[in-house]
This record gives C-alpha cells, structure tokens and sequence, in this order.
C-alpha cells in the first residue's frame, strides 16, 4: 500500500468540508486499525463517541461487534474498521443520499489505495456502497459473497440492530464465521 497517499488522503479527509455535516463534527472518522489488512469492515456513519474520539465503532455497537470479533479469532487492530459517511450526522439521523454521494469520494479512494480482499458491510448504508443490484432488505442479502470489482463482500446486520434485536446476533455471527472460513480458505 502507498503509506504516502494514505496519509495524504487522510489529511484531506480531516480537513474535508464538503457538506454540512463539517459544521457539526467534532472529529472526523477517517478509520481505524491496519489499512494493509486483508479485511476492512465498513458501517454506516459515525455515532456521538465515535465523533468525540474520532474511532470508528467505540460505542456500545462497537462493543458489540468486538465480542464477535474475537469470538471469530479476528483482532480488531490488525483489521481496518471505517465508514461510509466519516462525520456524524446530528441526533445520529440516517445519512441522506446527498451526504452519502458528498463523502463516498474518500471511501472509493480508501479502496483504490488498500486494495482490500475482502469487506463485512454492516448494515444497509455499507451495503448499498458495494451491492451492484438493487435490495429491499438486509435480509435478501445477507450471509453472501457478492463481487465489488476483484472485493469479496458479505453482507450483514448492522451491531446496532443486534442492540435492538438480540436475535439477529446469531446471524451476525454466523456471518462473520463464514467470512473468517472464506478468508483461510483462500
Ligand atoms: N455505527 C456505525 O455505523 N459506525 C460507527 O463507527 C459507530 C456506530
């Protein structure tokens, strides 16, 4: 990877002001963890600790999706964790189209310079970054591998859903497995 761009793509991240939302951010969520790794994980936009601290997934969904993770054997710090949108939107409001269509510059240049194999998209905003056909729901796609250029990407709930709906942890993590089994099997 070309640490040089990265860490200029970085900067022009945390400088961004390219919608409303740089007047409401406290931190830009630029990522997290190792941008060499093979895996990146991609959520929706960041919450209110991730704008105070300026790390992706360090609330209670982060908490979360951390139990998972280790579950699996994946270290958060040897994978790299970002967003779709990089600031927050206030009251944690869905980001609108014009939000997501503003920021996916800087993911699309995250991905041409990391060059990851693979990608768990969480929730439907991920989702729809890297899924070509249109869905209805999560669940119509979840729990697949689907192609973005040469990128395996499964699909699956977002953490903060499994907050709201305990159950859907099970297909979290049954996810996630398959992931982990598609990665050591390459
Ligand atoms: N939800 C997300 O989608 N991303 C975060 O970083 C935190 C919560």
């Amino acid at each position: 990877m070309n640490q040089e761009l990265w860490k200029e793509l970085e900067q022009f991240a945390l400088n961004c002001k390219a919608c409303e939302l740089c007047k409401t951010r406290r931190n830009v969520v630029f990522g997290s963890g190792d941008p060499n790794s093979r895996l990146w994980l991609v959520g929706e936009a960041p919450g209110s600790n991730e704008d105070e601290q300026g790390l992706p997934f360090v609330g209670q969904a982060g908490a979360i999706l951390d139990t998972f993770l280790e579950k699996n054997g994946f270290k958060r710090h040897s994978l790299f964790i970002t967003n779709v949108i990089k600031c927050r939107p206030p009251n944690n409001a869905d980001p609108t189209e014009d939000q997501k269509s503003n920021c996916f510059p800087i993911l699309a240049a995250q991905l041409a310079i990391g060059k990851p194999k693979y990608i768990l998209a969480l929730g439907r905003h991920a989702a729809e970054a890297f899924v070509p056909k249109p869905f209805r729901s999560i669940k119509e796609i979840r729990g697949q591998v689907v192609l973005s250029g040469e990128t395996k990407v499964v699909v699956t709930y977002h953490p903060a859903a499994v907050l709201r709906n305990p159950r859907l942890g099970e297909i979290v993590e049954h996810d996630i497995q398959m992931m982990s089994r598609l990665i050591a099997g390459e």
